[in-house]
Order: structure tokens, then C-alpha cells, then sequence
């Protein structure tokens, strides 16, 4: 049976910006509109993100993270490649713009903001697929963290100054070309629902 190769939706936006919550509603949308849907996230649940997430432990070098996360991100768009070449619409739970917000914000001290981005965008040259749509959810870390804090579950990552810059750095990507900006400060339906209008045109 033939299919037509599937839509690729990003989600990306600082931690506690509602990416994994909206990713499940997005995706039972897409159901109940008769598409066949893979939710995916990174760092990825394999090997490739353990080393990810053990590097967080080892204080590494933040080119060094970096290029952990673009080899995790290899494999993981292999996949990708795959659901989508099944006809299957997939959504992620974070993908290329993360590296150059995260690992972008600390470089970005020494190299500035745009450099910054350049250096860690050109590591997938090759390897990174250019998804459908990307879509940015944006909000102060001092609204998100009170939302993860009532998760009880502050990492590594969940420091108000540096998500601050994180926030930064995401804000400067989002003039780029197939990305959309969305205000995650309002109620989760409102957010998915100015997601789910940006979708609908793919359908
Ligand atoms: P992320 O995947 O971006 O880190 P989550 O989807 O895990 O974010 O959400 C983190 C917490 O914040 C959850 O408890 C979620 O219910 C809550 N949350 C997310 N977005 C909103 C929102 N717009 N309004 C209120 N609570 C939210
Ligand atoms: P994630 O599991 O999405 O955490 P959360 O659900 O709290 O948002 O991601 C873990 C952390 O990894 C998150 O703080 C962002 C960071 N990260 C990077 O620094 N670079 C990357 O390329 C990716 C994909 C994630």
C-alpha cells in the first residue's frame, strides 16, 4: 500500500513550558482526525540519552554535551525518518533547536548568541532532519518553575538565570524560517489549541 510521507512536528521551549503534556493532547487530536501518530521526546530513552543524561553527572565540557546530544539525535532521526516514511505523523518532544538553546546559552557567554546558535547548528550538518514545523512555547522560567516545583523535580537544567538565557536564545531562533512562536503563559487548551491551528494546515 503506498502512503504519502507523514508531517514532523517539534515542540520545543524551556522546561515546564507544557511540551510533554501538549505532545499527548496533540496527538489525540491528530486520532480522532483519522491520523496515525508517533510521540516521540529527547534525550532519547536509549543508550545515546543515557550518556546524555550521564554526562549532566560528570560536568563535561558544554561542546562535549553538545556533541552527545547530536550523536543521540542521530539515531533518534533515523527513526524518525522511518515513522514518517510509514505515512505516520510524528511529534516531538524536543528536537534540534534545544541543543542550540541549551548548550547555545552557555556558549553564548563567550561567543555571543548568534554564534553560539551557528557553532551548534552546524554539528547536524548531515545528520538532522528539517521538520514541518517547529513550534516554540514560550514563557518566563519564573512562571515554569513554580509549575515544576510543584512537580517536585528541579534538575540540573531548572535554574531561573540560566533559563533566563535558554528563554533568549529561543526567542532569537524563532524569527527563523518554520518556526512559530506561542504564549505558554495562558491556559494548556489555549496552548494547544494555537498549536493544534498551526497543525491543521499539514492535514
Ligand atoms: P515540559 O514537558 O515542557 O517540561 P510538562 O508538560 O511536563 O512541561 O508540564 C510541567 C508541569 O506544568 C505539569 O504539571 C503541567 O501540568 C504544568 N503546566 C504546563 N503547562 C501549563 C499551563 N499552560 N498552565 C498550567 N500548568 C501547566
Ligand atoms: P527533558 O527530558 O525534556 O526535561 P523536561 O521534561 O524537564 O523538560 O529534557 C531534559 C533536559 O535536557 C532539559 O532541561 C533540556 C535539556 N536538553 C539540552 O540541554 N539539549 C538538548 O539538545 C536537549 C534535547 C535537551
Amino acid at each position: 500500500m503506498h502512503c504519502s510521507r507523514g508531517i514532523f512536528v517539534v515542540l520545543e521551549g524551556i522546561d515546564g513550558t507544557g511540551k510533554s503534556t501538549l505532545v499527548k493532547t496533540l496527538a489525540k487530536r491528530l486520532g480522532e482526525n483519522k491520523r496515525t501518530v508517533h510521540e516521540t521526546f529527547e534525550p532519547t530513552a536509549t543508550w545515546l540519552g543515557d550518556a546524555v543524561r550521564r554526562s549532566w553527572k560528570e560536568n563535561v565540557d558544554p561542546r562535549t554535551e553538545a556533541l552527545l546530544f547530536v550523536a543521540d539525535r542521530c539515531e533518534h532521526t533515523l527513526k524518525i525518518e522511518q515513522w514518517l516514511q510509514g505515512g505516520n505523523w510524528v511529534i516531538s518532544d524536543r528536537y534540534r533547536d534545544s541543543s542550540c538553546a541549551y548548550q547555545g546559552a552557555y556558549l553564548s557567554k563567550e561567543m555571543g548568541v548568534a554564534r553560539a546558535c551557528e557553532w551548534v547548528d552546524h554539528l547536524h550538518e548531515g545528520t538532522a532532519l528539517e521538520p514541518d514545523l517547529v513550534i516554540i512555547i514560550d514563557a518566563p522560567p519564573k512562571i515554569t518553575l513554580a509549575r515544576l516545583e510543584e512537580r517536585d523535580k528541579l534538575e540540573k537544567f531548572e535554574k531561573q538565570g540560566y533559563l533566563e538565557t535558554v528563554r533568549a536564545v529561543y526567542l532569537h531562533l524563532a524569527s527563523k524560517k518554520g518556526r512559530h512562536l506561542v504564549d505558554g503563559t495562558r491556559s494548556l487548551n489555549d496552548v494547544a489549541d494555537d498549536c493544534w491551528s498551526l497543525m491543521e494546515k499539514y492535514l
